[in-house]
């Protein structure tokens, strides 16, 4: 067993630690106060080959592994998470699917500009009476000659008012229940498809939101993604890669974390000395470095076995589980170490407390995540045998 990063790991990761250093670091305080989306730095995350790093060379991505995409992640997800989810839902929710099931003329006509982030995506599920239970969606798509036409309403879809392309799921056979479920390439320029309500959010305060409607919203039949009936079990198998995602996402909030508290305890004096001397600090520090490092080893493992072309499904589900819930367990010692001036906005560890709380909700709440694992544990079944 090899724990070392290979040598282009490495690479990416200090790729992305420079880029956090010397772009991010200087903006994301502002950005974040401020609620300003970050155009500049996604347009920098194209350029450093970071909004498609898994899209293989020949379509014009990095061609880099997912290990590699997992350490990119939690580098950029210490420096902020606001801007992380963007490159996230790009990476694991519209790059990955078009590249596992897309037609080659859909791969050639998107995954170059989604790859150089000159073309934005975001994953349209979600609907008001379809969260937890996303087969029970209502939006509806009707063949008509040579498109379909979408009539519904999605909601918290992350990138969705500055998406030049969504991957909407909607029912093309409402008796075949989620066995007639679609996925559709909607060009967010298409007559029809409009950006409703933008959600004022606890955390990741500078990602967008954003609720679509979609009224009479025409899509020619070239552009449905995989075979009519398979878009659920799509938004699954993309949901299973969304949540190694994710769970990079929370591992790199834990180490920002981890890192703020341990630089705070050995700067901050009280009762004549450095706080970090306290056994009470040095506990709190201690759980936190085991409970990242632990989230790190499933989160790299599950990423490995995608590679590999292994079942991950459970395993996915186990790292986002347990990252996200010690994400939020470690955020809430960090800003105790820091005491009062934790709950400041002067000190990153507020942001990181507020960022945290997301990662335990979407791509499947922890409870969603022990259903995954349970059903897998019970029935030891296999279920994506038959996608491509
Ligand atoms: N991969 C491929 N196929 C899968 C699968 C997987 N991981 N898991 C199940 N399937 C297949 C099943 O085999 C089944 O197919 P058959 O009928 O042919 O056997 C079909 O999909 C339906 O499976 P289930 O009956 O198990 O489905 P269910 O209705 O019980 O739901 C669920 C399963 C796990 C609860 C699922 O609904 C789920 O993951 N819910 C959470 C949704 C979620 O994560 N939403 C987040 C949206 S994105 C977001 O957060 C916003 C953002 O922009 C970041």
């Amino acid at each position: 067993m090899d724990f070392d990063l290979t040598e282009e790991q490495r690479l990416i990761k200090e790729t992305a630690a420079t880029f956090v250093t010397k772009e991010l670091k200087p903006r994301a305080h502002r950005l974040d106060r401020d609620a300003v989306y970050p155009s500049e730095l996604v347009r920098r995350l194209g350029e450093i080959g970071f909004m498609g790093i898994c899209i293989p060379q020949e379509f014009g991505g990095s061609g880099a592994d997912l290990v590699s995409y997992v350490v990119a992640m939690e580098e950029i997800s210490k420096g902020w998470a606001s801007l992380s989810v963007i490159m996230s839902v790009q990476n694991s929710l519209v790059c990955a699917p078009i590249a596992r099931f897309g037609s080659a003329a859909q791969k050639k006509k998107y995954l170059a500009s989604l790859a150089t982030g000159e073309m934005l995506g975001c994953y349209a599920l979600t609907e008001p009476g379809a969260g937890s239970d996303a087969g029970s969606i209502q939006t509806q798509a009707k063949r008509v000659g040579s498109e379909y036409l979408l009539n519904g309403s999605k909601i918290f879809t992350t990138n969705g008012s500055h998406a030049n392309l969504a991957i909407v799921y909607a029912v093309t056979n409402p008796a075949r229940e989620k066995k007639g479920i679609s996925a559709f390439l909607v060009e967010t320029n298409t007559p029809g498809f409009v950006v409703g309500k933008l959600e004022d959010k606890l955390g990741l305060r500078a990602s967008d939101t954003a609720s679509i409607h979609l009224d009479n919203c025409r899509v020619p039949l070239e552009n449905l993604l995989g075979g009519e009936g398979d878009g659920f079990r799509i938004a699954l198998a993309t949901l299973d890669g969304g949540r190694i995602g994710i769970a990079a996402q929370a591992l790199g909030i834990a180490q920002g974390c981890l890192e703020e508290a341990l630089a705070y305890a050995k700067e901050r004096e009280q009762f004549g000395q450095a706080i970090a001397n306290f056994q009470a600090i040095q506990w709190m520090l201690a759980d936190m470095a085991t409970e990242t490092d632990a989230a790190r080893l499933m989160t790299y493992r599950a990423a490995w076995l995608a590679q590999e072309g292994k079942n991950f499904t459970k395993e996915a589900a186990m790292a986002k589980l347990f990252a996200a819930e010690a994400c939020n367990r470690i955020a809430y010692k960090a800003l105790q170490i820091h005491g009062g001036y934790g709950y400041t906005k002067e000190f990153a560890v507020e942001r990181f407390f507020r960022d945290a709380r997301i990662t335990t909700l979407y791509e499947g709440t922890s409870e969603i995540q022990r259903l995954v694992i349970a059903r897998k544990l019970i029935r030891a079944e296999e279920v994506a045998d038959e996608l491509p």
